[in-house]
């Protein structure tokens, strides 16, 4: 079977790569640069192109039987008004672009695994969320929104469209953990505003196989979670971090305010979260590996 990945160069394509690759997929990653020296994920095939904008790249694509977008420019950091256009467009216009790529060649039985996020339900507090919950109304959620509907175009053609909401995902490499553990091995963890708010994460490895997982569920399509069945608050996330890197966490808290002065609109992210639950993971049988934060920290944090 053929894959075809945009975006796959990143933090969860390099581990997704390596994961069909080793189970015999051929994998073509699209990327818009291929010039020497960068980091490339190994046992692809590479394509270079810009998926934002039409090209020869999908005639390339048309070709494939699995198609997995992961484009998307990075969330975390300040959100001005030009960057939001970029976090739009990079998931929207890349989106539109593979779908009309996906439609040159209908012969073909296609899947399709477009990617969104847990943002998608906007903030709930405590109310647990599985895939039924509607979309909420704050940038995020609305940009997921968009995101999944350009997706859903393909099911038009008889396309199977996988629509998965990622949580924060957990790897060795990059990621939102790296740059929570370099704050907590300086000695600068700490909770942030009151800690009530919930953290939907998921453990790198169960992503990727809870991804082949998908793609094997010949009768799936639709929206489905890929986070643990476990969320925790950030109180919790705080306290396992300080544990499993033996740092102890001293400081304050930091304030709601601060980080929304630092971080702007961004810094709501991190201070409201939302409790997703993977409900139609758990009811196709979908054995997870990492169900616990504190496992998936020990796996992640304590190789040697
Ligand atoms: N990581 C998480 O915790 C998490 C959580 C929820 C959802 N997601 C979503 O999952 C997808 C993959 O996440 P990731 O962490 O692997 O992402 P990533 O490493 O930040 O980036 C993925 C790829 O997107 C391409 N890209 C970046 N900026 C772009 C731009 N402005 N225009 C076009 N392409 C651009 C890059 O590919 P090239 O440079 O090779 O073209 C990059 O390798 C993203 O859409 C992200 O929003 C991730």
């Amino acid at each position: 079977m053929k894959v075809f990945i945009t975006g796959g160069t990143g933090f969860v394509g390099t581990h997704l790569t390596k994961q069909l690759t080793a189970q015999g997929f051929q994998v073509t990653l699209l990327t818009r640069s291929l010039k020497p020296g960068r980091f490339l994920p190994r046992g692809a095939a590479y394509l270079e192109g810009d998926p934002t904008r039409p090209g020869p790249w999908q005639n390339e694509a048309a070709a494939h039987d699995i198609f997995i977008n992961l484009t998307g420019a990075s969330i975390f950091q300040r959100w001005t008004v030009e960057y939001k256009v970029t976090l739009r467009e990079s998931r929207i216009l890349t989106t539109r672009n593979l779908v009309q790529a996906l439609s040159l060649d209908k012969e073909r039985e296609k899947v399709l695994i477009s990617t969104s996020a847990v943002g998608y339900y906007g903030f709930h507090q405590d109310e647990e969320l599985d895939e039924e919950a509607p979309a909420g109304t704050d940038f995020l959620a609305l940009l997921a929104r968009d995101w999944e509907n350009e997706a859903m175009k393909a099911e038009e053609w008889g396309v199977r469209v996988i629509r998965s909401r990622f949580g924060i995902v957990l790897g060795e490499k990059g990621g939102a953990l790296d740059q929570m553990t370099s704050l907590f091995r300086k000695g600068l963890g700490s909770r942030l505003g009151n800690g009530r708010q919930w953290f939907s994460w998921i453990h790198q490895q169960d992503l990727s196989d809870a991804l082949l997982f998908l793609i094997n569920q010949k009768e799936f399509s639709g929206p489905v979670n890929c986070t643990s069945p476990h969320p925790v608050q950030n109180l919790e996330l705080t306290r396992l971090l300080g544990e499993v890197l033996r740092r102890p966490v001293l400081l304050p808290p930091l304030p709601g305010f601060m980080l929304r002065l630092i971080l702007g609109e961004f810094g709501n992210v991190l201070l409201k979260g939302q409790r997703v639950l993977p409900r139609k993971l758990i009811s196709l049988g979908y054995p997870f590996r990492f169900p616990l934060l504190k496992d998936a920290l020990n796996d992640l944090l304590k190789k040697p």
